[in-house]
């Protein structure tokens, strides 16, 4: 906490800056213009004046506030009309709207697991989902990231001492941008009578035929009991979601704490988020997710030309390189992951800066995450100034 305060002071935190403009590629932060790189924003709607606009007329109609749970007098027909979309695009029963993506996981994990279970997360899954371990009653236990033999031996594990399972990954790991094999995690979970969760939040309005995320991607819709996702990165507003059968979601409806004992999501985040679905599957979703990955790739490759370290590319199904709006540079050790990222900051460009234990140690990262609505030009620029600000380290040493 102190080094906080002390970077803030110096002027060289890369934490809780403001900006003084919309989300999008062109920002102005600290007062002062810079290049966004560093939100997930990915389909660039947050500025989109559809979405916009339906926050607007949400607002206008129901009022600032929700002032209230759902369960009590926080609901309104927006939510009902967005959880009727949802279901519709993910193709189940049923869909609940929670605040935040956040409390999506912990609302949905707390209402469907209790003492005696056993919940096996990712070891690299979002915090949220750690998070909903330990807020039940159940036991939990991590496998090795992306590790389908880890995973057997916790489930057989389990399963030996007569224990339900409950297996909870993301879709598309936040810091390096990878992906899950949810092909073979289904069949594992299959197998073991274990019911697996898959947390959208990156890959929702990227990745999938009708872009509901990897799940979709790996074929395994149908195998998968329960997806939960944010309104925060793709859809570009604030709230969160779990999609499944009635049964699952009149369980979450009713004993998710996260739900039941908070405020409702306020009428302009819950009417932004209903347009930006609605966009997402139109023809201009599609065009906008096929823009947003393009841009991924033309940001690696030109960052890989220049000789700046990144993480290993993405495998997605049949072990073919995937591409996902991350791009993570490995700056390495942390006090100069901080002293480049705010290099960089000073050449006018925002990054994101994971470090440990966010990432694992010595393996600080700019997360660079792009959107549909950057150019080439600004992503070409955005490759320079990175290279210049590595660069910069070498020819000290070399001068050292
Ligand atoms: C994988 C994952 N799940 C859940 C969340 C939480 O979403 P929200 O920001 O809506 O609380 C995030 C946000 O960073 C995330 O990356």
């Amino acid at each position: 906490m102190k080094i906080l305060r002390a970077m803030e002071l110096e002027g060289t935190s890369p934490y809780f800056r403001a900006m003084q403009t919309a989300n999008s590629p062109r920002i102005n932060m600290d007062g002062c213009p810079r290049m966004m790189l560093g939100s997930n924003n990915y389909l660039g709607l947050a500025d989109h004046p559809l979405v916009i606009e339906g926050a607007r007329r949400a607002l206008e109609r129901f009022g600032a506030g929700s002032t209230g749970s759902r369960l009590l007098n926080g609901t309104i027909d927006l939510h009902l009309e967005l959880e009727a979309e949802i279901a519709d695009w993910f193709g189940t029963e049923a869909a609940i709207v929670f605040t935040t993506g956040h409390q999506a996981n912990l609302g949905t994990v707390g209402a469907l697991v209790g003492r005696g279970d056993v919940i096996v997360s990712d070891s690299d899954a979002h915090a949220s989902l750690h998070d909903a371990g330990k807020f039940t009653d159940a036991q939990s236990v991590r496998f090795r990231h992306n590790d389908i033999d880890n995973l057997a031996e916790k489930l057989a594990a389990a399963a030996k001492h007569g224990r339900p399972a409950m297996v909870t990954v993301d879709g598309v790991y936040s810091m390096e941008g990878d992906l899950a094999p949810i092909d073979q995690i289904a069949e594992v979970c299959l197998e073991h009578n274990a019911l697996l969760l898959v947390d959208e939040a990156h890959s929702v309005g990227v990745l999938g035929l009708n872009l509901t995320g990897v799940t979709e991607l790996y074929g395994k819709a149908g195998k998968t009991p329960l997806r939960t996702g944010t309104f925060s990165k793709s859809i570009a507003s604030t709230g969160g979601f779990a999609v499944g059968s009635h049964d699952l979601i009149d369980a979450i409806r009713t004993n998710g704490r996260a739900l039941l004992f908070t405020a409702a999501g306020v009428p302009a985040a819950v009417g932004g988020a209903l347009a930006a679905v609605r966009l997402i599957r139109s023809a201009e979703g599609q065009e906008r997710a096929e823009r947003c990955l393009a841009n991924a790739r033309f940001l690696r490759d030109s960052l890989a030309s220049l000789g700046v370290p990144l993480a290993e590319p993405a495998i997605g199904p049949g072990g073919a390189e995937a591409v996902t709006p991350i791009v993570p540079v490995i700056v390495g050790e942390s006090l100069r992951a901080f002293a480049k990222w705010h290099e960089l900051y000073e050449r006018g460009v925002f990054a994101a800066l994971a470090h440990y234990p966010a990432v694992p140690l010595n393996r600080a990262m700019l997360r660079l995450a792009v959107t549909a609505e950057h150019t080439f030009a600004d992503l070409e620029e955005a490759a320079k100034s990175i290279h210049t600000t590595l660069e910069l380290d070498v020819e000290r040493q070399l001068v050292v």
